[in-house]
């Protein structure tokens, strides 16, 4: 059996990555691929009780990193590698790399911190490609603004954003085979020829 592909979507809240998550899956099923979408924090029934009191209640920032990584190593047991190994591709709303974006990027917790949740719950683990929705923040916050009531991270601050862009692209330097930067204003025909063609390297 060859394995699936593990393909997340980023980008700060107000991106529109949402928009293009359908997009993927359905391309990817038009090659005949088996496709599961999910999203983090969620993806399993634990995860999305996790979401609900990550979005909604009050917590420190450290309380916030561990139950995203509670809900991933659950999501990644339960969810993600069962299916890759079944030869299904998984194409998830965000993954770690938000973590190091708003964790560490937006709450200022260090980088390691992140890196040793990392290395114990995926073990080396990573996404075969990420996209990168990237938009300047302020046309993200236009859009924020304009979207229904904001959670717990869309209360945050235009500086905040900031910072969680600046980490993504840091990353995107960092990883430029694996994560791909998509300019998120161009039309969404132009977005979705880009997206194609990042989906047809991956074989
Ligand atoms: P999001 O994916 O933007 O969903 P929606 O489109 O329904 O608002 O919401 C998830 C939020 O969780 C988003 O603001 C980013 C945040 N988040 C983190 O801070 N760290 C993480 O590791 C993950 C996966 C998400």
């Amino acid at each position: 059996m060859i394995p699936g592909k593990f393909i997340t979507l980023e980008g700060v809240d107000g991106a529109g990555k949402s928009t293009h998550l359908e997009f993927v899956a359905n391309w990817l099923r038009q090659q005949g691929r088996k496709v599961v979408v999910t999203r983090e924090p969620g993806g399993t029934p634990l995860g999305e009780t996790l979401r609900e009191l990550l979005l909604h209640r009050d917590m420190d920032a450290d309380t916030e990193l561990l139950l995203m990584f509670a809900a991933r190593q659950a999501h990644l047991t339960q969810l993600i590698l069962p299916a890759l190994a079944r030869g299904t591709w998984v194409v998830s709303d965000r993954f770690t790399d938000a973590s190091y974006a708003y964790q560490c990027g937006g709450r200022g917790i260090a980088a390691e911190r992140i890196a040793a949740l990392e290395a114990w719950v995926q073990r080396g683990f990573v996404p075969d490609l990420t996209l990168l929705f990237d938009v300047p923040p302020d046309v993200a916050e236009t859009r924020r603004s304009a979207a229904r009531t904001a959670d717990r991270f869309e209360r945050e601050a235009g500086s905040f954003f900031s910072r969680v862009r600046s980490v993504y692209l840091e990353r995107a330097r960092d990883e430029p085979t694996r994560i791909r930067v998509l300019d998120a204003r161009l039309d969404i025909a132009d977005l979705q020829a880009g997206i194609a063609g990042l989906l047809k390297g991956l074989g």
